[in-house]
């Protein structure tokens, strides 16, 4: 088979707090996503990873009376953990901190301003004294203080390298133009388009003489690179671009699939093709743009108290059903909203009803009518069974069709609408009364009956074992579960 490759990324979230159930929805979907790939056939890699310099987070170390590093790699650590109870398939976890990555930062800074893409200026903002803190305009609170501590702010200068983007801005409307799945969905693209490139891009700050926590300047020490030279670069670092070894980019850039935020859209869209276009390099071929899980008070956070921690759901429920539900109700294009009484309902009908059901159903009925072993079945087609094999034909070709569009909440409803046939099937079949004697039924009857139950024990494990491979991307736990029951 062709050497098919798929490289595919989640944001690097930043370890400011421990994560909640939003980051996890990111990286479940790109686990998904990249589990599916390699059932496919496809030489898959799968990055995710941490953000951590900046001046929040030397904050927060320093609320803590511990030095950055050590704050987050306490964070990191539970991360890590987090990410190991939620079966996540990563092939890499990058943090900004690796020495490696730091490196290249420089690298890439060094090469973009050789180039004459960065230069030397001076930025203007508003900044609060007691949080050392910069805030723009749009961030101060509704008497225009500090949105933290609510004092006053004054406007300060500070020398800082800039990065041109205004230079690019004819290109980058080029591309957008002749590369219509860069972004999906595409109301997002339009959205970033008209909001932010129409009215004209200004050149972006890049470095910063105010805090420390940060990749030094390599050749202006009293500099550190300002978050998205430092973050984005992540994706092509831990490939190993600008490294002694460089096999892994070699192979997998560009990127196949990077997943995003809503929030994030504008530095994936806009600063990251930018970038790469100045370093001369690919473009990656798909960013999916998510929406957000929202609480019935709105966007989940500390200080609404609303916010949703993976361990409660996973201790109680399960990881399946976790995970089920945020791939299953959490659209990718709309918010959705998180609400208990929806996780339950998913949990009751669709996991436990619909999928349980079938397979405890199947499992008894051949116990009790054949010890346990799926009957060899001479092939004897009945009108239920053509009607029941047709429906299950165009299944696959349909799933496939949805995944490879990325809409994993259609294709779940694929498999579920499968579900539900099958279990419509027992109903059709009923194989009960298949089982029992009748009295006074000849032999040629008996033996009619015998092969249609024997043929629907055949059926249901044929679909079973149908279910049980299209839901490993997503459950892979039932999945075993059921193969195992089944003794495959
Ligand atoms: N560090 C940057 C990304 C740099 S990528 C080169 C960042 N980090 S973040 O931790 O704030 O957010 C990471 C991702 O988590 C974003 O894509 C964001 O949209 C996602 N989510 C955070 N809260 C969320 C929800 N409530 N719902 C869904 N996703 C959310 O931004």
């Amino acid at each position: 088979m062709e050497n098919k490759k798929f490289y595919i990324t989640t944001p690097i979230y930043y370890p400011s707090d421990n994560f909640h159930i939003g980051h996890c929805y990111t990286t479940i979907i790109a686990d998904s996503i990249a589990r599916f790939k390699r059932l496919s056939g496809y030489d898959t890699f799968f990055l995710t990873g941490t953000d951590e310099h900046g001046q929040k987070i030397e904050k927060k170390a320093k609320e803590c009376g511990v030095t950055p590093k050590e704050y987050v790699d306490k964070i990191v650590d539970n991360a890590k953990d987090l990410w190991a109870s939620l079966n996540i398939s990563y092939d890499k976890f990058i943090r900004t901190t690796d020495k490696e990555h730091e490196e290249v930062v420089q690298k890439i800074f060094k090469k973009l301003y050789d180039q004459g893409d960065i230069y030397k200026g001076e930025y203007k903002g508003l900044y609060c004294t007691p949080c050392e803190s910069f805030w723009t305009e749009t961030q101060l609170d509704e008497n225009g203080n500090c949105p933290d501590c609510h004092r006053e702010v004054h406007e300060v200068k500070e020398e800082a390298y800039f990065f041109k983007l205004s230079k690019y801005q004819a290109w980058l409307e080029e591309f957008l133009d002749s590369h219509p799945d860069f972004i999906e969905p595409t109301s997002r693209k339009n959205e970033m388009i008209n909001n932010f490139i129409k009215p004209g891009l200004s050149d972006l700050c890049v470095s910063r003489t105010s805090f420390k926590w940060g990749v030094p300047v390599s050749f202006d020490e009293k500099h550190v690179v300002y978050v998205w030279i430092d973050a984005l670069s992540n994706y092509i670092s831990a490939l190993g671009y600008l490294t002694d070894d460089d096999t892994l980019f070699k192979k997998y850039w560009p990127a196949d699939l990077q997943i995003v935020g809503k929030d994030i859209i504008r530095f994936h869209g806009i600063y990251w093709p930018i970038f790469l276009m100045a370093l001369d390099l690919p473009i990656p071929k798909t960013i999916v743009v998510h929406n957000w899980i929202t609480m019935k008070d709105g966007k989940m956070s500390k200080s609404k108290g609303n916010v949703i921690y993976p361990e409660q759901l996973i201790k109680r429920y399960g990881l399946d059903a976790t995970k089920y539900f945020l791939l299953r109700e959490m659209p990718i294009a709309t918010d959705g909203l998180f609400t208990p009484e929806n996780f339950v309902q998913r949990y009751n009908f669709d996991l436990c009803n619909d999928l349980s059901n079938l397979l405890n159903r199947t499992v008894s009925m051949i116990n009790k009518y054949y010890e346990g072993n799926v009957p060899e079945y001479n092939g004897t087609q009945n009108d239920v069974d053509d009607e029941f094999e047709k429906a299950g034909e165009n299944v696959i070709s349909e799933f496939e069709e949805k995944m490879n569009e990325y809409e994993i909440s259609n294709a779940l409803q694929t498999i579920w609408s499968y579900i539900a046939r099958t279990n419509k099937y027992i109903d059709e079949t009923a194989p009960w009364s298949l089982a029992k004697v009748v009295e006074g039924e000849s032999e040629d009857e008996k033996e009619v009956k015998q092969e249609k139950l024997k043929s629907a024990m055949y059926h249901l494990v044929a679909s079973l074992k149908e279910i049980a491979i299209l839901i490993r991307p997503f459950l892979n736990e039932t999945s075993n579960e059921i193969l195992r029951q089944l003794g495959i």
